[in-house]
């Protein structure tokens, strides 16, 4: 019977000529598409903008055409906070999970319309299958509802997977053998945290406490400080050039923002620096760091063995944040590093479990 396994093997291997296999990653602030055969073919913003939905104002109902989406990813964000009163920007994913599935639906759907307009070597006469990362804490309702957006946008076959179990294949820890690994994902709606060994998640927590959270303490503490209100995109730009929870620079770095005076209206300009910002996020950086020290408390002693040796690995772009993984160190007492390439985690471990068949199979047994 040996011989009909070989031949099953050889025709499914063909069979894989003439279909992708892609691996997604939907965050809250970027979506990224990888593809087996081009690597990342999609890093954009999680954003659609879309004509509003007209709303019933007499007797008669408005005519609707349906979900008429202006723009996605990039030039979306671009139009946030400056769109035309007809046209709405949406974020199709809150806090990791679906707030707005009718925009998911056309986001997921026009990626995947581009992707069949890649050339290939073999024609792709099948349709695509899917490894598409989700948070740990996601109930069966939401799985089902990302499951469907997937498979209604023409996918044959949707595979769900923990984002921790996929960061940890990404970095190249050994997520299927019994030894702990403890990984700590900061994204831009939510922060995850978890143990993992044999493919599965063994304590794992989340908080909505994210890198999105510190954009929205800063924008507090400007308004409180100054009296200016300045928009998410500013306090952005200010997070990532002057965020800072590390040891201070030596030359106080600073910059200029815009925004709104409260008291007069009028625009207004302002000189900030590095040691304000970390005044405004260190309140939501230290729920974070409540969020780890429970997770280490929970640990079996087993598993905390290793995690001593190997250290705590941080993910995800609001990782990023300079000195974070440095307090995290001096907090925990354990040695922490950020992974190379730290918002490319997840998806670099669905490319490698489209890869490695058998370690998918494995995990999928565990995951579920
Ligand atoms: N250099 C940087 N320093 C600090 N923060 C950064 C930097 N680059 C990006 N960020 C922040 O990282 C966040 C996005 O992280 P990421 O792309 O991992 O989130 P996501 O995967 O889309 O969201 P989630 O996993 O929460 O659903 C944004 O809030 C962004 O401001
Ligand atoms: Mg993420």
């Amino acid at each position: 019977m040996s011989w009909m396994k070989t031949v099953k093997s050889r025709v499914m291997g063909t069979m894989a000529n003439f279909y992708w296999d892609i691996g997604v990653d939907l965050g809250t602030s970027n979506t990224l598409l990888l593809l087996n055969e081009r690597g990342i073919v999609v890093d954009e913003p999680t954003i659609v903008a879309r004509l509003k939905k007209k709303r019933w104002t007499g007797l008669s109902a408005p005519k609707w055409a349906g979900n008429k989406i202006v723009a996605y990813g990039y030039k979306a964000k671009e139009m946030l906070n400056r769109e035309p009163a007809q046209i709405e920007v949406v974020s199709p994913i809150k806090n990791g999970i679906i707030s707005d599935l009718e925009a998911l639906e056309a986001l997921v759907s026009y990626y995947l319309k581009l992707i069949y307009e890649i050339p290939s070597r073999y024609p792709k006469i099948f349709k695509p299958r899917v490894i598409v990362s989700v948070p740990g804490s996601i109930t069966d309702v939401q799985k089902r509802a990302v499951k469907s957006v997937f498979l209604t946008s023409g996918a044959s076959e949707v595979v769900l997977i923990e984002g921790l179990v996929l960061a940890a294949v990404g970095v190249g820890l050994p997520a299927k053998k019994n030894s702990g690994t403890m990984i700590v994902d900061v994204g831009g709606g939510k922060t995850e945290v978890g143990v993992i060994s044999m493919g599965g998640v063994v304590v794992g927590k989340g908080i909505k406490s994210s890198s999105g959270d510190f954009d929205v303490a800063i924008i507090n503490y400007i308004r409180m400080k100054y009296s200016l209100l300045i928009g998410q995109t500013t306090a952005e730009r200010a997070k990532i050039e002057l965020g800072n929870v590390g040891e201070p620079n030596k030359s106080l770095k600073e910059m200029v923002i815009r925004g709104r005076d409260l008291e007069t209206g009028l625009p207004k300009s302002v000189k900030i620096n590095e040691n304000e910002i970390r005044e405004a996020v260190m309140f939501e950086v230290q729920k974070l760091i409540k969020l780890i020290k429970e997770e280490l408390d929970e640990t079996p002693p087993e598993l905390m063995d290793d995690i001593l040796k190997r250290g705590i690995v941080m993910v995800g772009n609001g990782s990023k944040l300079h000195g974070l993984d440095r307090l995290v160190e001096k907090e925990t007492k354990i040695t922490t590093q950020r992974a190379d390439e730290a918002g490319l985690c997840i998806i670099k471990g669905c490319g490698q479990l489209m890869e490695d068949r058998y370690l998918l199979e494995s995990i999928r047994l565990v995951t579920g």
